[in-house]
């Protein structure tokens, strides 16, 4: 069964398009196995061809572990764990056109996103995934050691205000979250950037035009294109991707073309760093 599964790397640092397997099918555990180790080594994962019904995609996430639920966006009733991406000629944005790591405002952020885009626009509408890994491990020792030290302010006001406005509230107000700058991955025990353009409103112990400046700085430093891979959808692509060690921002140069798809999340752990390695 997992003999036809084939990982092909799309560029050196980040993704893999993943051929032989069926996303809706009941995973056996061989299978599991090699799409989490693919994940843990390509950081994002992407699959062609998958129809997949609402239960089939939920199904399929638990396998990973307990679904989130948006905390500002508007919910179905009967799936609150389905996030809907939608665009038309009507909308005055689209989730995630800017550089972010999915609900990093949360105390205990999001391990990952599948997303399965159904309608494509005629070109465009791809995404672009970073590795927070390649972007950590560019930076010079001396900032590597400066960072390590600080905490990163993620405020969901900053990002959802304007998009969603206020009346879908998980929590009754729109989280925020106090996570290090550095975090250690859980499972490979490596170190990743945890700052985004999305949510990050600053550093607790700089002052403000410091924080300014150096939130600045990691931005363009992230936004740099050797981290990066991007993914052309098609319809019924789906892309899985680790929050705690990405990025992505999903381009919005398709208007007024619709593209349509849904995304199920992953509960995840509260960031920490950890200097030494994992054993
Ligand atoms: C998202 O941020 O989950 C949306 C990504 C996309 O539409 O490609």
């Amino acid at each position: 069964m997992t003999e036809q599964i084939r990982v092909e790397p799309v560029s050196p640092v980040i993704g893999a398009e993943v051929h032989g397997v069926e996303l809706g099918v009941p995973m056996t555990a061989e299978v599991f196995e090699v799409l989490h180790s693919a994940l843990m080594t390509h950081l994002v994962l992407f699959f062609r061809d998958q129809q997949l019904s609402f239960e089939q995609h939920l199904q399929f996430g638990r396998r990973f572990g307990d679904l989130h639920v948006h905390p500002a966006a508007p919910k179905d009733v009967e799936h609150p764990e389905i996030f809907v991406v939608h665009a038309d000629d009507t909308v005055k944005f689209v989730a995630g056109e800017l550089w972010h790591s999915d609900v990093s405002c949360d105390a205990e952020p999001p391990m990952g996103s599948i997303l399965r885009v159904e309608q494509v626009p005629v070109t465009g509408g791809d995404t672009l995934f970073a590795s927070m890994y390649a972007a950590y491990e560019a930076l010079s020792d001396g900032m590597q050691r400066f960072l390590v030290e600080l905490t990163a302010v993620h405020e969901g006001r900053q990002y959802y205000v304007g998009r969603y406005g206020g009346s879908h509230l998980r929590d009754g107000d729109y989280p925020s979250a106090e996570h290090p700058v550095v975090r250690t991955h859980p499972v490979t025990g490596r170190h990743a950037l945890y700052v985004n353009e999305g949510f990050t409103t600053g550093f607790k112990e700089l002052k403000k035009s410091e924080s300014d400046a150096l939130l600045s700085f990691l931005l363009k430093h992230c936004a740099s294109p050797e981290f990066h891979c991007r993914f052309r959808w098609r319809s019924n692509s789906v892309a899985f991707w680790d929050n705690r060690c990405t990025q992505h921002h999903a381009i919005w140069d398709y208007y007024p073309e619709v593209r349509h798809g849904y995304r199920v999340t992953v509960q995840g752990d509260r960031p920490y760093y950890q200097s030494s390695p994992h054993p």
